[in-house]
C-alpha cells in the first residue's frame, strides 16, 4: 500500500501535479531574545529588524506573556499552556526551573515532540530554561533533533561561554562573545537544515538584553561605543509623584523615588540594552542573508519576540520585570512569512501560548492530532490576514488576556541593593478590544487595581483604590468574574472564557466585555466569587488560592498533564569553575566568524570543572 501511495505521487510529480514547492511544507525560525521590551521603543534602534521583518512582514502590537519571567514564559511557550497549568511559575524552586520541569515530566510532551509528529526537523540553539546547569547538562532538553544551550552558572555572563551539546560534556568557547556564539553555531546549524531538504523548526534563543548579573548587559566589543548619548524614555509612569505613587499596591507603594544617581543608572542599562541588541539584530541579517541565498526564504516563518517584557524607571523602579503593567507584559512580535502581508501593524491580541498551536497549523498537522493539552489558539488565521481588530470575533478569547505572577521580584540595577521584594504575586486581566481596553489586578494581599488603558495606558490612575464608583463597580464585577476564570481555565474554556460566564436570564449568549455589561446581568456578576488569596506565597498553592470557579476547578489546573511535584528537589548549579574572557569579545574581526574560527580555542570542562561530585537530581 505504501509503495502504492510512493508510485502515485512519484507518478503526480513527474506529471508536475505537483510542484516540488508544494511539497516542502514552510519552515520556522522562531527567534527569541530576553528580556526585552516592546513599550521602552527598543526594536527601533534594530535597523535590521526594522527593514526585513517589520516593512516585510506584520507587527503586532497587542502580544503579551502569560507571565513575565523567563523559565515560566518559556515553560508555557513551550507547552501551550498558560502558567497555572504548567505549573513552571518561577525560575527557583520552589515555583520552578529546568529540574521541576523534567520531575512534572512536562518534557514527554512539548513542543519538539509534536513538531518531530508533524513530519519536521526540530532544533534548538541558546538559552533554554534556568536550571539547565553544569551539573545537569547530561540530562538535555527532550524531543529535540540537535539541542545546543547555554548552561548555568555562565548564562548571565556574556563573555564566558559554556554550552552543551545534546548533553555532552559542556564546552567554553574562549574569546567569544555569548550572542556571536549562538550566532555562529545558528547559522551552522540553518546551513545544514537547508542543505537536507527537509522541512524544519530552528529556534535561536541568543540571552542579551538581559542584564549580566548585577551589571547592564556587556555588549559585543565592537558595539560598546554606539549610542552612548542615548537614555532611558521618560513616559507618564516615568518615576511617579507620591500622589500617583501611593495609588498603587504591596511593596510599590512604598518605594522611594529614584534620585539621580538612581537615573543614572536606570540610563546606563537603557543604553547597555540597546548596544547588547545590535549583536541579535545581526543574527536576523546573517539568517536572512543566508536565506536569500541559499534559497527557501519565500517559504520560511520568519518570528521574532521575547520571553518577557522590561522596566526601566516605571513606578520607580529603576530596571527589571515581573510586574503586572504594560512595559513588562507587552512583547515584540513581528512575523514574515508566506502569505503574510508587508509593512501591516496589527491590533490582534495573542499570547505566548499561542504559539505552539500556530506552529502546529503552520506544519499541517491535523487538528484530531495536536495534543489535548493546549490552552493556546493557533493565530495563523490572523496572521494570514492580520486586518486590525475588524478581523477579531467578537467573545473570543482574543480580547482576553490572562497574566500571571507568583512569587517575588528583583531591581536589576546595580549600585541598588538587590533586596527581594516580596510580595509580588498577583493574577491579572487585560481586555485589548477595539470597544475598550482594561488591565485589572488582584494582589496577592487582595489589593485590586484598575486602569482604562484606552485613557491612560501607563497606568498611573487606578480607578479602585479611591471610592470606586458604581459603574466602575459594575465593570469591576465582570472582570473579577472573568478572572476567577482564567486564573484556573485550561483547554477550551481558555480559549473562550465566557463560555463559564452565561448568566442564566441571558437571551442571547454573552460573547465579549460589551455584551456582559448589560444591567440585566449586573446581580449574576456581582454574586460570583471574588478571587482572593489566603496569604502572599512563592508558588501555586491551591488551597492558597479558594475559591475557584466554577466549583472544582482547582482540581482540573493542568494536573492531569504533569506529574506531582510536591516536595521536588533541585540540583544546585554550583560557582563557575572556569575564567571567562580576559578582555570583552566581540570584536569587527569576529563579526564575520566562522565555526571553525570559533572551534580554534575551545576548552572542554573536566569532570572536576562540572562539579560532577555535586549530588544530582
Ligand atoms: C475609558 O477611557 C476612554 C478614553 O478617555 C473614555 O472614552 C471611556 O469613557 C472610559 N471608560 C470608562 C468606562 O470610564
Ligand atoms: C505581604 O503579604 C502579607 C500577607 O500575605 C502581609 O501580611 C504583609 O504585610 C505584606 N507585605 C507588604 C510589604 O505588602
Ligand atoms: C505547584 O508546584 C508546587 C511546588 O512543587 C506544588 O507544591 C503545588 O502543589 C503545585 N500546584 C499545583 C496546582 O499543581
Ligand atoms: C559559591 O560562591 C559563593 C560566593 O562567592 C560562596 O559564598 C559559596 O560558598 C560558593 N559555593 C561553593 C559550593 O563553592
Amino acid at each position: 500500500m505504501k509503495q502504492a501511495i510512493s508510485v502515485l505521487a512519484a507518478l503526480a510529480l513527474a506529471q508536475g501535479i505537483i510542484g516540488e514547492k508544494d511539497q516542502q511544507k514552510p519552515n520556522i525560525i522562531f527567534i527569541m531574545s530576553d528580556d526585552q521590551d516592546r513599550q521602552l521603543g527598543s526594536l527601533d534602534y534594530m535597523p535590521v529588524l526594522q527593514k526585513e521583518l517589520v516593512a516585510k512582514g506584520v507587527e503586532f502590537e497587542n502580544h503579551f506573556g502569560t507571565v513575565s519571567n523567563c523559565c515560566p514564559s518559556r515553560a508555557s511557550f513551550l507547552r501551550g499552556q498558560a502558567a497555572h497549568s504548567t505549573n513552571i511559575t518561577h525560575v527557583r524552586p520552589p515555583g520552578g526551573n529546568y529540574d521541576k520541569w523534567r520531575i512534572a515530566k512536562e518534557d514527554l510532551n512539548y513542543l519538539p515532540h509534536w513538531i518531530k509528529k508533524a513530519g519536521y526537523q526540530a532544533e534548538y540553539i541558546g538559552k533554554f530554561m534556568n536550571g539547565y546547569s553544569q551539573v545537569n547538562y547530561h540530562i538535555p532538553p527532550k524531543g529535540w533533533d540537535h539541542v545546543d544551550a547555554l548552561l548555568e552558572p555562565y548564562i548571565n555572563d556574556y563573555n564566558n561561554v559554556v554550552m552543551s551539546q545534546n548533553g555532552e560534556r559542556p564546552v567554553q568557547y574562549r574569546g567569544f562573545h555569548s550572542t556571536d556564539v549562538v550566532r555562529i553555531k545558528a547559522l551552522d546549524r540553518l546551513d545544514r537544515l537547508i542543505d537536507a531538504g527537509e522541512s524544519y523548526f530552528l529556534a535561536i534563543m541568543p540571552y542579551a538584553p538581559h542584564v549580566g548579573g548585577q551589571n547592564p548587559p556587556t555588549p559585543q566589543a565592537r558595539h560598546a561605543d554606539m549610542f552612548t548619548d542615548i537614555h532611558a524614555p521618560r513616559f507618564a509612569n516615568w518615576n511617579p509623584p507620591d500622589e500617583i505613587q501611593q495609588g498603587k499596591s504591596v511593596f510599590l507603594k512604598d518605594m522611594v523615588r529614584m534620585d539621580s544617581e538612581k537615573e543614572a543608572a536606570a540610563d546606563a542599562l537603557f543604553r547597555g540594552r540597546i548596544q547588547s541588541l545590535q549583536g541579535i539584530d545581526e543574527i536576523i541579517e546573517d539568517v536572512l542573508a543566508k536565506l536569500e541565498d541559499k534559497g527557501g526564504l519565500e517559504n520560511t516563518y520568519i518570528i521574532f519576540t521575547s520571553d518577557n517584557g522590561y522596566h526601566i524607571g516605571a513606578h520607580r523602579l529603576p530596571g527589571g520585570k515581573a510586574l503586572p503593567y504594560i512595559q513588562d507584559t507587552n512583547l515584540p512580535l513581528v512575523v514574515r512569512g508566506p502569505g503574510m502581508p508587508q509593512g501591516v501593524k496589527s491590533k490582534v491580541a495573542s499570547a505566548h501560548l499561542d504559539f505552539a498551536p500556530t506552529f502546529l497549523d503552520i506544519m499541517g498537522l491535523p487538528q484530531t492530532e495536536w495534543p489535548e493539552l493546549l490552552d493556546g489558539r493557533s493565530l495563523l488565521a490572523d496572521w494570514a490576514d492580520p486586518v486590525p481588530m475588524a478581523n477579531v470575533e467578537i467573545g473570543s478569547a482574543k480580547e482576553i488576556i490572562n497574566i500571571e505572577f507568583w512569587g517575588d521580584k528583583i531591581i536589576e540595577v546595580p549600585q541598588w541593593d538587590r533586596v527581594p521584594l516580596t510580595n509580588n504575586s498577583y493574577k491579572t486581566l487585560r481586555i485589548v478590544s477595539e470597544e475598550s481596553s482594561w488591565m485589572y489586578v488582584t494582589w496577592c494581599t487582595n489589593e485590586i487595581e484598575l486602569y482604562n488603558t484606552t485613557a491612560d495606558p501607563w497606568e498611573i490612575n487606578n480607578l479602585a483604590r479611591k471610592t470606586i464608583t458604581m459603574p466602575h463597580q459594575n465593570l469591576i464585577n465582570r472582570l473579577n468574574a472573568l478572572l476567577m476564570v482564567t486564573k484556573s481555565c485550561t483547554k477550551s474554556v481558555c480559549r473562550d472564557p465566557w463560555s463559564a460566564l452565561q448568566p442564566p436570564s441571558a437571551v442571547k449568549r454573552i460573547a465579549s466585555l460589551t455584551d456582559a455589561m448589560a444591567p440585566d446581568y449586573d446581580d449574576f456578576y456581582a454574586n460570583i466569587p471574588k478571587v482572593h488569596f489566603e496569604r502572599c506565597m512563592m508558588y501555586q498553592d491551591e488551597a492558597n488560592e479558594m475559591p475557584f470557579y466554577p466549583e472544582g476547578a482547582e482540581l482540573d489546573l493542568g494536573k492531569a498533564y504533569r506529574a506531582d511535584t510536591d516536595n521536588w528537589v533541585s540540583s544546585q548549579p554550583g560557582n563557575a569553575t572556569v575564567e571567562g574572557n580576559s578582555v570583552p569579545a566581540g570584536s569587527v574581526e569576529q563579526r564575520h566568524a566562522s565555526l571553525d574560527d570559533l572551534m580554534r580555542d575551545v576548552h572542554v570542562l573536566t569532570d572536576e570543572e562540572t562539579l560532577v561530585s555535586v549530588p544530582q537530581v
